[in-house]
């Protein structure tokens, strides 16, 4: 350990986790590849180290992908090989559910299940769609004269963004776009709930996915929910419904969160040129 230096705490730290360059770049400096001094793993921060970690599936396992590392592992790992533990155990993975924390072929098989929703056709109409939905909120907050941005723009669109994805009859997107936004907003961490009600949303928005994916199976019709639910492995197997009831409450949380975010820090004109306000 070099003489001085003060590890980040990426964990509970909230000045880090709003602001991380610093500490990252602090980490960085005594090397890209390091053995935490407080946790029992190793933090790789050098842009081809990291590259080199997620391309080899071989050595490394997604596994922890949906928990992140300090979640500890449901069995004690026996020699330097713990593939096979792993794979008796994965079940046990806080977020084993979200094919993000399967490997090769297993994620692979899953992965194909969204294929037909990342179609060049159907991402040119949710492009569409974006377009005149953006339009449209924006004219209503200009029309009312200013809003919050995460709050009644930035959280609100990429919910009907994604509805609009998978398929949402346009009847429900409201519904979704409701529950979801009683979720705490992207990047409150100093809120006390944050993340502690999500499970009870993701349960109503699952409730909703499980009811479309049984009825189109029951009823095909030509729409993209019809798709998802007539979706098959690439064995030919049908996938259980609440594998594609994750599928959708992953898209949801993979593209909700970051792309509210990424709204949240894009561009910061000057005062006179605000329309929205912006909580930090
Ligand atoms: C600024 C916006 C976004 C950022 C920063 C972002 C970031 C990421 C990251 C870091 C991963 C890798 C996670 C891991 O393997 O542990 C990932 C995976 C993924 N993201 Fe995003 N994402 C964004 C937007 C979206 C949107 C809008 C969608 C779809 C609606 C989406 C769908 C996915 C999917 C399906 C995966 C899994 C890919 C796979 O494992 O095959 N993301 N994203």
């Amino acid at each position: 350990m070099a003489k001085g230096f003060e590890e980040p705490d990426f964990f509970t730290d909230h000045s880090v986790l709003l602001d991380p360059y610093e500490a990252l770049d602090a980490v960085r400096s005594q090397s890209s590849v390091r053995q935490m001094e407080n946790h029992d793993f190793v933090m790789v921060t050098g842009f081809a180290e990291a590259t080199a970690v997620l391309l080899d599936g071989e050595h490394f396992s997604s596994v922890i992908a949906a928990a992140g590392p300090t979640a500890p592992l449901p069995f004690v790992p026996e020699g330097d090989d713990i593939t096979d533990q792993i794979a008796a155990h994965h079940h046990e993975f806080v977020g084993h559910e979200t094919f993000l924390s399967f490997d090769g072929a297993e994620h692979s098989a899953r992965r194909a299940l969204l294929n037909k929703l990342f179609t060049p056709s159907r991402l040119r109409a949710n492009e569409l769609y974006m377009h005149d939905l953006a339009d449209r909120m924006v004219r209503d907050v200009v029309a009312k004269g200013g809003c919050e941005l995460m709050h009644d723009l930035a959280t609100p669109y990429v919910t009907y963004v994604i509805a609009d994805l998978l398929g949402v009859p346009e009847e429900d997107r409201a519904k979704i776009t409701e529950i979801l936004a009683s979720a705490p907003l992207p990047g409150a961490v100093d809120d006390a709930d944050a993340g502690a009600s999500l499970a009870p949303l993701a349960e109503q928005v699952g409730g909703m996915f499980a009811g479309y994916i049984l009825d189109r199976r029951a009823n095909p019709r030509q729409d993209v929910m019809t798709d998802l639910a007539t979706a098959r492995f690439p064995d030919g197997s049908i996938p259980e419904v609440g594998e594609l009831v994750m599928l959708a409450i992953f898209l949801f949380a993979a593209g909700q969160d970051t792309s509210a975010k990424l709204v949240g820090n894009s561009g910061d004109p000057s005062p006179d040129q605000q329309v929205c306000t912006h909580r930090r």
